[in-house]
């Protein structure tokens, strides 16, 4: 076993280091010529033409991707989508039939929920787009298109590269979804080509500050609760943070829209609190560090993540984690690998089992 974790003490951290080489294995091929060209994906602009609606269905850190993938598909591709949790999705009675695009997405590709939802939204005429890193799993076979993530095997119970690679693979569909339509310029798809081909060594530099990540984690060692704030895409980002820290450090963490705060979770922000702060989003940047202002009145201590070179947040927060700078809608492919590590290292730092958190499962089986 210690040789298959590569030299690194647990299977979450060399899963952690292996997201460079996932995203760019995920993109390999995919592209060319200012385009992205998915071989397993077969939409015409005939059937894209006919659908009026999107579900994203997934669940657990899949389901995060998926709220990503909600931005990204209503932003470039301009097509409505909601994002559904499996277990619930089929009991809520959605309106499903031919004119609806059905995205599940699944790093095992096994999921019971969600394979559930897959048969379900088939039955009813759906189309279906299914986002797996497992070649011949049930959710692969069944779907009528295929997106594969190139993250290989991932062993932690905690979801680390599959995430990253997902979230990739929720970009370039949107692209592709745009490409079809003809919703975004040439000149746009270009622009965001140049900028995700630069993610994986970007995503490298984030990992080079592990030391200080490390440091501050040792500060969580004695924390009860922890909030993550943002808006927009940030705010999807937070709730893996939070779901990271829970899972595997079994830290209370919650995940707040920053601008829903004061209707009622700032009544239990104290200076026992730690808040970890996205700020990444330009177009309501401003409006996020008045809510890092208004947590920062209640004495918690606030750690703030944002694009280097942004000296701004640092006069408002305790401390800053930089990540490079990017388009926005590519942020979360790097301000994750900071709340990977956080978590990482609160965990060992706790004395838990990493790899393997109590009462967790890596895939879920049973309905
Ligand atoms: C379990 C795992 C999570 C994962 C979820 C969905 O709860 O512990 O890490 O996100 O299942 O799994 P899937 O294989 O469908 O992505």
């Amino acid at each position: 076993v210690a040789a298959e974790k590569g030299g690194y003490e647990h299977f979450m951290l060399k899963e952690i280091h292996e997201q460079p080489k996932a995203l760019r294995d995920t993109m390999l091929g995919r592209l060319k010529d200012g385009s992205v060209v998915l071989e397993e994906v077969d939409l015409t602009l005939e059937q894209l033409a006919r659908i009026n609606k999107v579900y994203i269905v997934a669940c657990g850190t899949a389901w995060h991707a998926g709220l990503v993938g909600k931005t990204l598909i209503e932003r470039w591709a301009h097509l409505p989508v909601e994002v559904d949790i499996a277990s619930e999705f089929r009991y809520r009675g959605p309106i499903i039939d031919d004119h609806t695009l059905v995205i599940v997405i699944s790093q095992s590709g096994e999921t019971a929920d969600t394979l559930a939802a897959l048969r379900e939204a088939k039955n009813r005429g759906a189309r279906v787009v299914a986002v797996t890193n497992v070649v011949g799993s049930t959710v692969s076979r069944e779907a009528h298109d295929v997106i594969f993530t190139w993250a290989g095997p991932e062993i932690a119970v905690a979801s680390t590269k599959a995430y990253i690679t997902q979230l990739e693979g929720m970009v370039m569909l949107g692209l592709y979804l745009a490409q079809v339509k003809g919703t975004l310029p040439q000149e746009k798809i270009g622009e965001i080509i140049t900028a995700l081909k630069l993610i994986p060594e970007q995503a490298q530099e984030v990992l080079n500050q592990e030391d200080l990540i490390k440091e501050l984690a040792q500060s969580f060692v004695k924390v009860e609760d922890a909030f993550f704030i943002g808006r927009s895409l940030d705010w999807a980002v937070a709730m893996e943070g939070a779901l990271k820290l829970k899972e595997i450090s079994y830290i209370h963490a919650e995940a707040y829209a920053a601008g829903e705060l004061k209707h009622g979770t700032l009544a239990l922000v104290t200076e026992e609190t730690p808040v970890i702060a996205l700020a990444t989003q330009r177009d309501v940047y401003d409006k996020t560090i008045s809510n890092v202002k208004e947590v920062k009145a209640r004495d918690a201590r606030v750690i703030g993540l944002t694009y280097k070179g942004n000296t701004n947040m640092a006069k408002s927060v305790d401390h800053v984690i930089y990540v490079p700078e990017t388009i926005d809608e590519l942020a979360p492919l790097l301000t994750v690998i900071p709340l990977q590590l956080l978590s990482y290292y609160v965990s060992v730092a706790r004395g838990c089992d990493v790899d393997k958190p109590r009462n967790l499962a890596k895939s879920v089986t049973v309905e």
